[in-house]
């Protein structure tokens, strides 16, 4: 399908952060040299590619490209500093007891408020010796000669923990299975898959069968960052005369929650030029200004595909008619700060209108919302997302730039957020 539209200014993002972190690691378990194209810059990566290298990953940039090296990768025991990267610290967790070898995983102050205990927990009950005071970093991981492979039942619908027990199970002997809530962003089974992994994915559990050298090495373009994409494909909704085309995106059915609820409210997007690459579902998305949104209800499956897209939706939703309700939103708690508490106290400050309602989080649309300062909570998504709200209010906007949170995952929003406003 061809957009219609030939005026629309066309963007390019970078890769996903989710993708990457997983390249990233996976290249650190096959020897050889990968090739990566569209790697993102952001803290959250260079932290993953920071303490892969301190164990011999040889990390070169050629522009675009970046290779990785693991001819000399080698697992000894030493620090891990995970910074503020939640899915670096459970990945690493998962993957180096897999590998069983001592490590002290550390975080930042915040990621160190953080729940580890999800993923602790199953791996200690396959063997795995790990030190925690408080089920948060720091956390010591001790070598086990009692490690097993695993038949694991996940009721966290969480990708992160998924991952991590994939990443275990790859260095076991012998088949593990993952049942329950598998049915979360699945770029660790594409990408073991694409690598002729042997990783089943059935209607109701994963198959893994651990121990098998991988002999083929990574060479693709990571597709560009969803939940990047979300902003960008907001203010060009809400922005008078918008007109946008972001090339390249990652559609993973998982990732597009936010693109099937903003549909459902009214507005006019397009995912055009749809294509697989190395199974990661690929395509363009136009978006223009969309003059009647309004509200409508999310489900608690549906928050699961549309997760760090909460808050951008939540400031949608104000400016939106009637009223959106969001539930089953106790993930939404311990991410990068407590988002319904961020998004509702930034939201009322404004002079809108949100509130928590059980399990629920109710926005209320059309007030007259005015500039305030943003209460990122050191939190990139409440960051992007209220400066957003405020740049729609009053296009010339002056407000708290010293506020560096969204370099966590998107450096480039400030630059690319201006293009739209223009
Ligand atoms: C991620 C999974 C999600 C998401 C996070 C990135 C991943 O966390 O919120 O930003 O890359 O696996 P959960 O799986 O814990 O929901």
């Amino acid at each position: 399908m061809q957009s219609n539209n030939l005026n629309h200014l066309k963007l390019f993002l970078p890769g996903d952060k989710s993708i990457s972190h997983r390249a990233i690691i996976i290249s650190s378990f096959i020897s050889g040299v990968h090739k990566i194209r569209n790697i993102p810059k952001n803290e959250d990566v260079l932290i993953t590619l920071d303490i892969l290298s301190n164990y011999g990953l040889k990390i070169n940039y050629d522009k675009d490209l970046l290779m990785l090296d693991s001819t000399n990768v080698s697992f000894s025991n030493t620090v891990v500093n995970c910074g503020d990267s939640g899915t670096t610290a459970r990945l690493m967790i998962g993957y180096l007891t897999g590998l069983n070898i001592s490590a002290t995983i550390l975080g930042s102050a915040t990621l160190s408020k953080r729940p580890m205990d999800r993923i602790i927990n199953p791996l200690r009950s396959f063997g795995a010796n790990i030190q925690v005071e408080t089920n948060q970093l720091p956390a010591i991981l001790n070598r086990s000669n009692k490690l097993e492979t695993f038949d694991f039942n996940l009721n966290i619908p969480s990708a992160q923990i998924k991952s991590a027990l994939i990443l275990y199970a790859l260095s076991l002997n012998g088949r593990s299975i993952i049942r329950g809530k598998i049915k979360t962003r699945d770029h660790l089974e594409i990408l073991l898959s694409h690598l002729k992994y042997p990783i089943y994915t059935k209607r109701d559990r994963i198959e893994i069968d651990g121990g098998v050298k991988i002999k083929k090495c990574i060479d693709f373009k990571i597709p560009g960052d969803i939940s990047s994409a979300a902003f960008i494909i907001a203010a060009a909704i809400l922005n008078q005369n918008s007109n946008i085309i972001i090339k390249g995106v990652c559609i993973n059915k998982y990732r597009i929650g936010f693109l099937r609820a903003i549909t459902k409210m009214g507005a006019k997007i397009k995912i055009l030029n749809k294509k697989n690459i190395y199974g990661e579902e690929i395509g363009d998305i136009s978006a223009q200004y969309s003059k009647q949104m309004h509200g409508i209800v999310i489900n608690k499956t549906q928050v699961v595909d549309t997760i760090d897209e909460i808050p951008i939706l939540s400031v949608i939703a104000c400016f939106a008619s009637g009223t959106t309700i969001i539930e089953g939103i106790k993930e939404l708690k311990i991410k990068e700060s407590d988002r319904v508490l961020a998004i509702i106290d930034n939201i009322n400050s404004m002079g809108g209108e949100a509130k928590q309602d059980n399990d629920n989080l109710v926005i209320k649309g059309k007030k007259r919302l005015y500039n305030t300062y943003i209460k990122s909570f050191n939190d990139h998504r409440i960051f992007m997302s209220f400066y957003i709200a405020n740049r729609l209010i009053n296009k010339n906007l002056d407000t708290n730039f010293n506020d560096l949170s969204y370099k966590k995952s998107f450096p480039e929003f400030l630059s690319i957020i201006d293009r739209v406003f223009k």
